[in-house]
């Protein structure tokens, strides 16, 4: 697996509140910026492999990093640690580390955002 940051696409993309989708290295990664934060998932459900492309992104109280919602089940994960909060999902999200540099987007699937 690559350790270094990798081009993910122009932040541009991030500037009305919208996702970036991109593979890398194989996996499909979404890249989102919440409450002002760049946050990077993999864009598979660890319930039974859903896309998380249509999946909404919700404030928590209880979970102030913020929440993605499977689209299919509806299970729950943290989008800075990734933990599953609800079944039917019961193992964590894949996120990653993500930044911004000179207007472009990389991620790096070495290590996690959280
Ligand atoms: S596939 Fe995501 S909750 Fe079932």
């Amino acid at each position: 697996m690559n350790t270094d940051w990798q081009d993910a696409g122009s932040a541009a993309a991030l500037v009305a509140g919208g996702r970036v989708d991109v593979e890398v290295d194989g996996l499909y990664v979404a890249i989102v910026r919440f409450e002002g934060e760049l946050r990077a998932f993999e864009d598979r459900c660890t319930h039974d492999g859903e896309s998380l492309a249509e999946a909404e992104l919700e404030g928590d109280p209880a979970t102030p990093c913020g929440v993605v919602v499977c689209p299919r089940h509806g299970a729950r994960f943290c989008l800075k640690s990734g933990a599953a909060l609800t079944p039917p999902a019961y193992e964590a999200l894949r996120i990653f580390a993500v930044r911004e540099q000179d207007g472009r987007l990389q991620v790096r699937l070495s290590d996690t955002g959280a």
